[in-house]
């Protein structure tokens, strides 16, 4: 791309920020868009999300992801928040407005548009949640946005996913059954949405898995796990030899980015420059 007077920078606030795989989504998209765009990683370092905020304003700066250690950290300075990111308590995207930036979950809201292009309607579903840390925390809250029948947390640890479904329970008004992971054969005799939120069978650990019972895999309608390295982790390959559909959680990347690009330029991005995205995020991980 040609850089010049009128070019438009949106950019990456984390520490580390190196190994982003961020750029490659927004400027494939602004080169295919044929817009005068470039996204780049600013490393900025914990404590230093406020000045840096400031500082893309008055730089004029289009829009700005956040990530660790910065998506909490970073809500104060933002001028307006989106209702789910506040309820989350988490902010990957900001949003350029009058005065300041508005902050936006993409994480999240890119889950639903990878769930909506896979085909999978949440509303009056019911939904397995495996975990209860940060991810499946802010997954809830997207299943409670979108008007899930019933979720159930299932943990390793009962109090933790009792917390959650407390928490998100009382914010929204859905219907929670916070569970102990080993009674899942108490869950009901019905078809479930699985999302997997656990960090267990990330690589290098690859062969392990949070269930592995094959009665439980036969439950599920769609099991998705948000683990994208290795691609298709073992809860994947159960979820498919048990006849349930699944993605990994390279989609909810993709998307994130989309979200975040359409809102920050108020465009609509195409199917196949998402698909066009999603080869290159697989070619570089
Ligand atoms: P994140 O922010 O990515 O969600 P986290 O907050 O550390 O990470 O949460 C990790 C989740 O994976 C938790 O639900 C954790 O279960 P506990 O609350 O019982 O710790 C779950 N987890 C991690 N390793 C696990 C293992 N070996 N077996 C079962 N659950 C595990």
């Amino acid at each position: 791309m040609t850089i010049d007077g009128k070019t438009r920078v949106c950019g990456l606030m984390g520490d580390p920020v190196e190994h982003t795989l961020s750029p490659i989504i927004h400027n494939t998209i602004a080169e295919h868009m044929g817009h005068n765009l470039v996204y780049v990683p600013f490393h900025v370092k914990k404590g230093q999300v406020g000045d840096a905020v400031k500082g893309a304003y008055e730089l004029n700066v289009l829009g700005m992801n956040a990530t660790v250690p910065h998506k909490s950290d970073v809500i104060p300075f933002l001028k307006e928040i989106d209702p789910l990111a506040e309820n989350i308590g988490a902010v990957n995207t900001l949003v350029r407005i009058d005065g300041g930036y508005k902050g936006y979950n993409t994480d999240m809201t890119g889950l639903g548009r990878a769930m909506e292009k896979e085909g999978v309607n949440i509303a009056g579903k019911d939904v397995i949640l495996l975990g209860a840390g940060g991810a499946a925390r802010a997954v809830a809250f997207l299943m409670a946005d979108r008007k899930a029948d019933t979720i159930f947390i299932l943990n390793r640890t009962y109090e933790k996913a009792k917390e959650v479904a407390d928490e998100v329970a009382l914010k929204t008004g859905a219907r929670i059954i916070p569970m102990p992971m080993s009674d899942y054969e108490k869950l009901p005799l019905k078809k479930f949405v699985c999302v997997q939120s656990t960090s267990v069978g990330l690589h290098p650990n690859d062969e392990d898995v949070i269930l592995d019972d094959p009665a439980f895999y036969q439950q599920l309608e769609v099991g998705i796990d948000l683990i994208y390295k290795p691609a298709e982790t073992k809860f994947l390959q159960l979820c498919r030899k048990n006849g349930a559909n699944g993605f990994n959680g390279l989609k909810m990347l993709l998307y994130q980015g989309v979200v975040a690009y359409e809102l920050w330029n108020d465009v609509s991005v195409g199917d196949e420059l998402c698909k066009a995205v999603e080869r290159k995020l697989i070619e570089a991980q």
